[in-house]
């Protein structure tokens, strides 16, 4: 039986009581719907800690759109149900009142080193200001020692890294790679609303990648991301960005062999749903 706890009174006197010396705290935070990309996070900390605590918790202030914000599935029986056979030890499921006491806005103005401009960023703005207040609130109501996030956000991870050297927060960042469906559809919650024919067609995103990725040696950047655009650019798929960006500033870079971290990341339009995806081109860190 999964322990589910819903509010931080009772986690902390539950972690004051069972962290001894010695133990760790591996922590995946999330916004439930979850699927094998999530369990996969969980198994890593299971594996790396001594206790595992998953947060699922719908985070207003980070939602661009009313709306999204309403359509966003929450499913909390089944979360539970998926989580059940990795052993974590407490889900921690928290109103809103829970997390923002104060309100919305409060410990929203986070220095983001100007992460937050580019990408995905530039498409919705203020989203990643919610993203990294509502990880700093949670990082400090559940102290971990690692914190576990996926690489298909790519621009997420880096803020949050950012946001923990910045602001000196004593958690490790693990980042875990991107986990796909067969036909190399990067697992998202946003994929339940694809309908069967665009999951089928959507394997063209990863495909697009790896061509990128073929052939980063032969064409120049603009080249590329022209090249990725146009293969994205077939029914029912609208890109909005396709970029090569240097994997620390997230700047857009201008030629592959004068960068020594490059990361083709892109968002695309389907079925009215956003996915993003993105595949490391270099990495000589
Ligand atoms: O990636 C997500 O699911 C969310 O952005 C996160 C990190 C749980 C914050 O709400």
């Amino acid at each position: 039986m999964i322990l589910v706890i819903d509010n931080t009174k009772d986690l902390r006197t539950w972690i004051n009581f069972n962290k001894k010396k010695d133990a760790t705290i591996g922590f995946v935070p999330t916004m439930g719907s979850l699927h094998e990309g999530h369990i996969t996070l969980t198994q890593k900390s299971k594996k790396q800690n001594t206790f595992t605590i998953v947060s699922i918790f719908v985070n207003p202030t980070q939602f661009n759109h009313k709306q999204d914000l309403i359509k966003y599935p929450r499913t909390l029986g089944a979360d539970l149900e998926m989580l059940k056979p990795t052993g974590v030890d407490i889900v921690f499921a928290p109103s809103v009142f829970e997390i923002y006491p104060k309100g919305n806005h409060y410990g929203a103005d986070i220095n983001l080193g100007g992460l937050d401009k580019y990408m995905e960023g530039a498409f919705r703005p203020g989203h990643f200001k919610g993203v990294a207040q509502v990880v700093k609130r949670l990082l400090e109501i559940v102290t971990p020692d690692r914190l576990y996030m996926g690489q298909k956000d790519f621009q997420q991870f880096t803020i949050i890294n950012y946001m923990l050297k910045n602001l000196k927060i004593n958690t490790k960042l693990i980042v875990c790679p991107i986990i796909r469906e067969s036909n190399g559809l990067a697992m998202s919650s946003r994929n339940v609303r694809l309908s069967p024919e665009t999951k089928e067609k959507a394997s063209v995103i990863y495909k697009t990648l790896k061509a990128v990725k073929k052939y980063q040696h032969t064409k120049s950047i603009t080249e590329l991301c022209q090249y990725g655009i146009k293969k994205l650019s077939v029914k029912p798929f609208k890109p909005e960005y396709l970029t090569i960006v240097d994997g620390h500033t997230l700047h857009p870079i201008t030629d592959i062999n004068n960068s020594t971290y490059a990361v083709a990341c892109l968002a695309v339009w389907a079925d009215d749903v956003r996915l993003i995806d993105n595949i490391i081109l270099k990495n000589e860190i």
